[in-house]
């Protein structure tokens, strides 16, 4: 199996190119657990080096079980077939020091990865059991405190930490030992909407200044789909969608699938519309600021100013409400442009 991007590698979202090289290339992978029916079922797919890939399935459709099978020391007992490569190497092929190494992966409850009693001694946990020289684990602390702003707290106790901290503490310290993918199991979930959206930027920032690739597994999109370059989706242990997040949106919205709902609002919104034509995936907005910038086009019907439409509250009023709008105050002033699209309440979310 070629460890570059080719056929059997799946459509790795539309945007690789020929002879880009793969994170992971799985290859008719099936699993199922001792006694238990498959829950894994024929999956191949391709994840380009360095790209963020949202893993999403309803509960129980196989997600934990498929990143657990990328990660040997972390890899379910059970019946398994096929193929599956990280990194280049067949995952039988990884010794238990170079997959801590090379996979990093953040669990879903971040008391459960904490093992030490301070941050210093969480964050050197990793790398000591690597067999790195002591000198150099206290360099890596330094920066990789350094880089995720946790410099002042090192020396805390790690049961003083929240679970935000904590998780991301889980990061930084799966981080320091310079993993080349990372795999993030809900990691999100229990923490408040703020220290959430801060984790979410803080996995974004390391794929972009580290090139690491990241698949991540979460239920909740908000935040999340604008910030992936692929989806993969898991239905019953089957590989039922593979591609960008805008042809995702568009998927779960001609599909009427259940798990519409979970989309963006702005995408929601857009897709509610009605349209004489087909929609285009590749105008569905994924986050607000999109959004913002598709209802603008839509209102002042040029795309290209940025200046309020001043003189156009009426006309504005019309064609939102013909859109499906309503404004939560019920009156629109002439600097609609700027504050109506997301502050309204819109008739067409399902
Ligand atoms: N250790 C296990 N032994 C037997 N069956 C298991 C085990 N772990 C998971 N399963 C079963 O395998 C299937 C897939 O489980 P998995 O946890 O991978 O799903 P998931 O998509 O991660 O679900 P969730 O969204 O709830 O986390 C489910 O039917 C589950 O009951
Ligand atoms: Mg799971």
């Amino acid at each position: 199996m070629a460890f570059e991007v080719n056929d059997s590698a799946g459509k790795l979202g539309g945007f690789a190119k020929e002879g880009q090289a793969l994170a992971v290339c799985a290859s008719g992978l099936s699993f199922a657990y001792p006694g238990g029916l498959e829950v894994l079922k024929e999956l191949s797919f391709g994840v380009l080096a360095g790209s963020r890939v949202l893993l999403a399935g309803a509960t129980g459709s196989g997600k934990s079980t498929l990143l657990r099978c990328l990660k040997p020391e972390l890899a379910p007992h059970g019946k398994r077939s096929g193929e599956v490569l990280v990194d280049g190497l067949s995952v039988k092929e990884f010794n238990p020091q170079l997959s801590a190494g090379r996979i990093g992966f953040v669990m879903q409850d971040p008391h459960q990865q904490i093992v030490m009693d301070t941050v210093k001694a969480e964050l050197a946990f990793g790398l000591e059991n690597l067999g790195t020289p002591p000198e150099i684990i206290q360099r890596r602390i330094a920066e990789i405190a350094n880089y995720f702003g946790i410099h002042s707290w090192v020396d805390r106790s790690t049961s003083d930490l929240s679970g935000g901290e904590k998780q991301l503490l889980n990061l930084a310290a799966v981080i320091a030992m310079q993993p080349r993918t990372l795999l993030l199991d809900e990691p999100t979930v229990g923490l408040d909407p703020i220290a959430s959206r801060e984790f979410l930027e803080l996995v974004q920032r390391v794929n972009d200044e580290l090139g690491i690739t990241v698949i991540l597994v979460e239920h909740q999109q908000e935040d999340v789909l604008t910030r992936m370059n692929q989806v993969l989706y898991l239905d019953k242990g089957q590989l039922a969608f593979d591609g960008t997040p805008r042809e995702f949106a568009l998927w779960l919205h001609e599909s009427a699938h259940a798990n519409k709902g979970a989309l963006p609002v702005a995408s929601r919104f857009y897709l509610g519309q009605p349209r004489e034509s087909a929609v285009d995936a590749s105008e569905i907005p994924l986050d607000v600021r999109e959004g913002r910038w598709w209802l603008w086009q839509r209102v002042t019907g040029d795309g290209e100013s940025d200046s309020v439409p001043r003189t156009r509250g009426k006309e504005c009023l019309v064609s939102l409400q013909q859109g499906g709008v309503l404004h939560s105050q019920g009156s629109y002033a002439c600097d609609i442009g700027w504050y109506y699209p997301w502050h309204c309440r819109c008739e067409c979310l399902g």
